[in-house]
Order: C-alpha cells, then structure tokens, then sequence
C-alpha cells in the first residue's frame, strides 16, 4: 500500500513538473512556473488601461470563445474583484516586448506597444487551451518575459500561380499573427498570371489575369487540363487585406516582380517586351526568356505608374520588386537594350539589370519615400547599399550581400521553401507533388528548425541580419487546404528561428509542438501530420 501511495506521489508530482512545463511557441525568452492557479471563467474580464487596446483585448476574447468556450468580456473600467486579465503599455519594453504575469490573484500583460501586448495575448491564449477545466479553467502561475530576437518575421504567399479567395489570405495572415509573425509578403505578379487591379492599365486584369489552362502535374509532361483559370484581387479586397493584416501588427509587403516574371504584363500589353510579341500568359511553370524591355523608356513609365497605384495601396516601409531570374537573352538580341548599355558605357546585359532595379529603387526612394527588397540576383551586375537582399538561392548568398554591407533577409530554400516535401519517403506518405527539384529536395520540421541566419557571420556581419522568411510557392498548391498542409506545421519551426533564435531547443519545440497542434485542431487548420506521426 505504502508502495502503491508512493508511485502515486511520484507520479502526481511528475504530472505537476509536466503541466508547469512551458506550452508556448516559439520559445520565450524566460519562462518561470509559479505555485497555484488562476480560475478563468466567462465571468473574467479583460482590463484594457488604454483604448488602444480594446481592439486586441477583443481579438483575444473571441479566440478564448472559439477555441475554449468561455466569452470573456472586455472593460475599460479598473475591476474592482479579483481575477481579473489586466493589459498595459510600458514603453520601458521593447516595442514588440511583453511581459504576462499569471498570479492567483489575476493575471496581468505588460507590452511595450500594442503590439507587444497583442503578443502576450497569443501566448496566454496557447496557455489558456492547456490549461485543465472546461467552464472553469485552472490557469497556472507563471511569469514570462518575452520579445523577439529578429525585427523581420515573414511569410510569403504566392497567389499568381494559383489564386487564393480573400478569406484565405485573412486565413493565412491568422496563421502568422498565432507564430507571432509581423511581415506578410505577398507575391502578386507573374508569368502564369498578374492578380492585382491597377487602374491605369486595365488589361493587366483583363488579359494578364487569365491564364487559357494549367499543366497537369510536373512540368515536364506535357499535359495540359485545358481549363481556363485566373482572377485578381480589386483595390477594395486589397484595402482590406492590408487592413485585416494590420489589425494583426503584420505589415504587408507587395512584390511586383521585375523585369523577368513578367509575361503576364507582357501578354496584356505587348510593347513592354523586347520582340513587341505576341506573348501569352504562361500555362507552364519555369522562367521564361520573356521579359521586360530595359532599352526602352516605356517600360519605366509603366513600372512607375504600377508602383504609383501600389504605394497607394500598401503603407509598407518595403516594396518587393523581385528581380530573381531574369534570362538575358531577348536583352542581348534587343536593339533599345543593347542601345541602353552603349549610351551607359555598361559592361553587359547583368549590369543592364543592375541599372534597372536601381532606377526603379530610386524612384521609389525618391517619389515615395520607400525602400525596396529584391530577391539575391540583384546582387549580380552590383547592387546598391540602400537595397534589403532576400537571399534564396543559399544563405551564401546572404552572407555576401551582408559582407557588401547591405540588410538581409534569410529565406535560403533549403530550409525555408514550404513548396519542399516534407518527408523523404514520398512514396510511402502519400505526400502530394511538391517543389524543390522536383520533389527531389526535402525540407522536414527539424531542418526548417536548424536554419541558422547567422551561420559564418561575424558579430559585425551579424547586423545586417533583419530576419527570416518562409516562402509558399504555389505551382503544386491549387487549394488553400493544401497551402495549409505546406506551411503547418514548418512556419512554426521558422516562426521560432525568427523570435527565439539564441535559446532554441529542438525536443523542446518538438515537445511544445504537440500542443500546439490542438490549437491547430481548434482552428480548424489542415496541417500535415508527418511529423506528428514521427515521419521525417
Ligand atoms: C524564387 O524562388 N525565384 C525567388
Ligand atoms: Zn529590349
């Protein structure tokens, strides 16, 4: 008997160890358990101490309802009772810092700006899902002190190659608001379709938006669905992304991706390219040695005005304008291109693309006020030190563009292309087709989760590090289910490289993982189940 009540302590106390265990993803900075618990019913209220808050004070009451059942109210009068939630801003945090305090006498979330708070709220509502009872939920003590490691937390969706409704994108955009993620790039141009109104030149929807059918499977085979398939998103349902992301502290950035990845514009209105056409809207994936004309001046009053319509739209700091994989074939057989690089002494056809994307970041810097990213090519025929570098291709060619001195963002795609399997058996888990030479390449969890940003980069180099980046290239992706399958859970694991980078564990997240999939299962998310099944 004495054995028998001695396992059980044991036992009791190994359940209390487990349940102090930190739940929260990414990995907080500091997490300390403390004796007790707080009880949170739907008689609990939200304090918010100043208006700005209500908003996420709000967001956070109708997560609680949704994923628990429990309809917290908010108040902007101090309660008087025990118990209550209580928000703050301290601006002596860092503004996407927070600190949460549960104490059985309330539980209080100080940010260093609204953003920081709305942060605290993600994490309590993942402790909230784990914490015991139904309409009494016993919410454990815990002090947590928290902020980011990197300022740039991203997410790419590519909607040209397959569209995605408005209320996926918001989906998308809930996804990375729950990982604490700040930066929806959205990829918005391309050969196989062109998805954003632009006023001025109405064909770009008309025409470039539609694509006449779609290759079947790989891109090699040559069979054709014979289908026609398109769309674009109005100003009006972009206006309201941009809103519904800002409501999450995610800003979007747009990518019009130039000069190359342009078919689309060029099938709409033929004059832009170098053979004047005619061009139709790519119904195969791969780049295609269409691209934009650099000789000729109609090309820039294009891409201005574009860019005129898209600043208007996007309050961004960054405009993305591409400029990764731009064949230089139709420039090298192209009068006005070859005319371009004679009249600028140019050394050749990479340094006519090196003059484009400047000319275009200098309008944009010098019209607008912003500043633009492009993909790591831009680092080819010279770059300028004002332009952030996202690299691609391979960490290597971040850690050259932060050697050169420019900022970096890390989305190298053997760690952050979401398209990648995610198994290596793909035969056997039935994965469905994926990117990545292929399918040959994969990208499970744990490798997403070793990325390492800062690989080979001395303390100085270090700086020019802005964050990181998972990119959802949508070739073999036409519905947002099969999007969600791509990005859950690895945008977790990039999630945590983006905020815990110097205190990651990979059992531990692997560990906190397994919770987090209930609040996947909550949200009604079609994640993939490899790694929860132990499949790599
Ligand atoms: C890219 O994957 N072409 C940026
Ligand atoms: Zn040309």
């Amino acid at each position: 008997m004495k054995r028998i009540l001695m396992l059980f302590v044991a036992l009791a106390a190994a359940c209390a160890v487990m349940a102090a265990e930190c739940v929260i993803v990414p990995r907080p900075v500091s997490y300390e358990p403390q004796k007790g618990t707080l009880p949170l019913t739907s008689k609990s209220v939200v304090y918010v101490a100043d208006k700005s808050l209500v908003r996420p004070a709000t967001m956070f009451c109708d997560y609680i309802a949704a994923e628990n059942g429990l309809q917290l109210s908010v108040v902007e009068v101090a309660p008087k009772s025990k118990g209550a939630i209580r928000l703050s801003i301290d601006k002596s945090l860092g503004e996407e810092a927070y600190e949460l305090v549960v104490a059985k006498n309330g539980i209080t979330i100080k940010g260093g700006s609204e953003q920081g708070v709305f942060y605290g709220l993600q994490s309590l509502r993942q402790v909230v899902l784990h914490s015991k009872g139904d309409d009494k939920k016993a919410v454990e003590c815990m002090t947590v002190k928290d902020k980011p490691h990197f300022g740039y937390r991203g997410g790419m969706l590519d909607v040209c190659r397959h569209i995605f409704s408005v209320e996926e994108v918001k989906r998308y955009i809930d996804i990375l608001a729950l990982h604490k993620m700040n930066r929806f790039h959205w990829h918005l141009t391309e050969d196989q379709g062109w998805r954003i109104e632009i006023k001025k030149y109405p064909e770009l929807t008309k025409v470039g938006s539609m694509r006449k059918e779609t290759i079947v499977g790989r891109n090699n085979s040559n069979r054709y669905d014979g289908k026609p398939y398109g769309g674009f998103f109005t100003q009006e349902q972009v206006r309201d992304i941009v809103r519904y992301a800002a409501e999450r502290y995610i800003e979007v950035i747009p990518e019009v991706d130039m000069p190359g990845h342009m078919v689309a514009a060029l099938a709409s209105y033929p004059e832009l390219g170098c053979t004047k056409g005619p061009y139709e809207v790519r119904t195969r994936w791969g780049i295609s040695r269409e691209v934009l004309c650099a000789g000729r001046e109609l090309t820039f009053e294009f891409i201005e005005d574009v860019l005129d319509e898209v600043v208007a739209l996007f309050p961004s700091k960054y405009i993305h304008i591409g400029g990764d994989e731009c064949p230089k074939e139709a420039w090298k057989k192209c009068p006005d291109c070859q005319k371009r690089i004679a009249d600028l002494g140019l050394k050749d056809e990479h340094e006519l693309q090196s003059y484009f994307m400047k000319r275009v970041e200098n309008y944009l810097a010098t019209k607008h006020g912003r500043s633009i990213i492009g993909w790591d090519e831009i680092l080819e025929g010279g770059v300028s030190k004002t332009a952030t570098v996202m690299a691609w291709r391979g960490a290597d060619r971040g850690i050259k563009a932060a050697q050169l001195g420019n900022k970096v963002i890390m989305t190298p795609k053997h760690f952050c292309y979401l398209d990648y399997c995610q198994t290596s058996d793909r035969e056997g888990n039935n994965e469905p087709l994926c990117g990545g030479g292929n399918g040959k390449r994969q990208l499970p969890l744990r490798k997403a989760y070793s990325l390492d940003p800062y690989d080979q980069l001395n303390a100085e180099q270090q700086k020019a590090i802005v964050g990181v980046q998972g990119n959802m290239w949508t070739e073999y992706v036409p519905h947002f289910n099969h999007v969600q399958h791509m990005i859950l859970p690895r945008i977790a694991a990039l999630a945590e490289v983006g905020w815990s980078y110097g205190n990651q564990n990979y059992e531990d997240f692997a560990r906190r993982m397994h919770l987090l999939r209930k609040l996947y299962d909550k949200c009604g998310y079609h994640y993939a189940t490899y790694f929860f099944k132990g499949i790599e």
